[in-house]
């Protein structure tokens, strides 16, 4: 009787423990309430900026601003997540850890297939890595040469990096942001050029080597928006109907057209000294407050592909996410288009996102599956509005209103908005198309809502937390097709 009483016991015991473990044990990773399903995001602490973007062997390499320690911004390093398809992401051990000379900011990374730097050994071609220095005595010391260009090095597909022992390379010649090196090579005189934010302009750089930089020229100082610093840029050969033009991609903080940071670019000439814009006009490549620093992949041939930080220096600190804080944005196909004699870029989702849809595409109906593409076209543009929600009275409103000509994102209501007072608001963006017909692409995660209008030719990125997910859909005006994705993390 004595035993069987104490086997009882023992058992309830151990019932009552393993409930109670049960329920105090965290969400497992990527399954956490506000983990981005479709969206990279590290498994855990700090990121922003994608850095060092390059393919190579049949891999994209993503490398990307990273504090390991924590979740707030602190020391940066270069975390690392190599795919197959874009749309799958694999994290890898960290690339680049601060160093006497710094913490690392971002950079590019490019493939050396000639060997110019010499750092390939053994017939293995180097994946070079160009980033800034940034050095954080220097700076609390008042000086304005703490923001340096220093090289990196991989001879085994990204797993191991070398720093050179010549570092710095590009020394700052007495400017505070100095910074963001983005390295491409230009066949037509054999020779490396380096597109780098300095402050409110852009300076182009040129090496035979990667290591010994001549200054080529300078743009922007008169031109483009100036609401904030320069920072990220990209410079890459786009063609239109077989024409060759070049694109400059800027990013800027703050003096977006949402507010906070954005990415503006110009498109024009480049002879491998100087850039020509076509025009003077200030453009965007995305009108949400959400995407920021976004830069294309090197080595993709005459594809560009092109992704940026989901989130907004306005906030990013204080997104309400703990174990990990903020993601990239879906990747996007970009290309050239004219319209009404303007050179505009338009951009979609990589077409390989269709790689994780379950099923094919229904009407929608009420119920909004966790992550979706949301797709329409229509013969003739007029108002509507897409509502997603929850049985908490919050939601998110996407709609195109007819009298401004204008798509807008609205997350006045969509849950937790208050933490930063920046974050709550109503974003708009212009519409380009002039066309009767249009048509709308979204791609819906938990978390973010990315708009693509008119073939891509508008386009806007917006984060949101609501307090339970969104699983209601109404439209007004409007009749969408939904394909539901799965999870990239299963
Ligand atoms: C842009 C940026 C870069 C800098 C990095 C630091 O978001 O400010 O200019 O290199 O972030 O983390």
């Amino acid at each position: 009787m004595k035993t069987k009483c104490g086997v009882l016991m023992l058992i309830v015991f151990i019932t009552l423990n393993s409930i109670c473990k049960a329920q105090e044990s965290p969400p497992k990773t990527y399954k956490e309430q506000y983990r981005p399903q479709i969206h990279f995001s590290p498994k855990e602490h700090w990121t922003n900026d994608p850095n060092g973007m390059v393919y190579f062997n049949h891999t994209y390499h993503l490398f990307y601003q990273y504090y390991p320690k924590g979740s707030t911004w602190g020391p940066m390093h270069w975390g690392h997540a190599t795919s197959a398809d874009l749309i799958h992401w694999k994290e890898r051990p960290i690339a680049l850890y601060p160093d006497s000379l710094g913490y690392i900011f971002s950079g590019s990374a490019v493939v050396d297939s000639n060997n110019t730097s010499g750092f390939g050994k053994k017939g293995k071609t180097p994946l070079v890595a160009i980033f800034t220095h940034h050095d954080p005595k220097g700076e609390k010391e008042g000086s304005d040469k703490f923001q340096n260009q220093s090289l990196a090095y991989s001879l085994d597909n990204g797993n191991t990096w070398t720093k050179y022992k010549g570092n710095p390379v590009l020394r700052n010649p007495g400017i505070k942001d100095f910074r963001d090196p983005k390295v491409m090579w230009y066949a037509k005189e054999k020779k490396w050029v380096m597109t780098l934010a300095t402050k409110d302009h852009i300076t182009f750089y040129s090496a035979s080597d990667l290591k010994n930089w001549k200054k080529e020229s300078k743009f922007g100082l008169e031109i483009g928006a100036h609401g904030g610093v320069w920072e990220c840029p990209d410079l890459f050969p786009l063609k239109l109907d077989g024409k060759p033009y070049w694109v400059l991609i800027v990013n800027i903080n703050p003096g977006g057209p949402n507010g906070g940071s954005a990415t503006q670019y110009f498109v024009g000439q480049f002879d491998g000294n100087k850039f020509t814009p076509v025009d003077t006009k200030t453009r965007w490549l995305d009108y949400g407050p959400d995407e920021y620093a976004g830069i294309t992949w090197g080595n993709t041939g005459a594809r560009k592909i092109f992704l940026g930080w989901m989130s907004n220096w306005q906030y990013a600190n204080q997104v309400p996410t703990e174990k990990w804080r903020n993601a990239m944005t879906i990747p996007r196909d970009i290309t050239l288009k004219k319209v009404n004699g303007e050179l505009l870029l338009a951009s979609v989702p990589v077409p390989e996102l269709k790689g994780i849809a379950s099923g094919g595409a229904t009407a929608v109906k009420t119920k909004l599956p966790a992550q979706s593409l949301l797709k329409m076209s229509t013969a003739s543009l007029n108002d509507y509005s897409i509502t997603l929600s929850n049985d908490a009275g919050e939601e998110l409103v996407i709609g195109y209103d007819k009298k401004a000509n204008q798509y807008y994102i609205d997350r006045t209501k969509a849950g937790k908005v208050d933490f930063q007072h920046d974050f709550k608001g109503r974003f708009v963006a212009p519409r380009f198309a002039t066309a009767k017909a249009s048509d709308l692409t979204l791609v819906i995660d938990g978390t973010s809502v990315e708009l693509f209008a008119d073939n891509g030719l508008t386009t806007m990125t917006t984060i949101f937390f609501p307090n339970k997910p969104f699983y209601h859909i109404t439209t007004k005006g409007i009749s969408l097709k939904q394909t539901a994705l799965k999870s990239i993390w299963k």
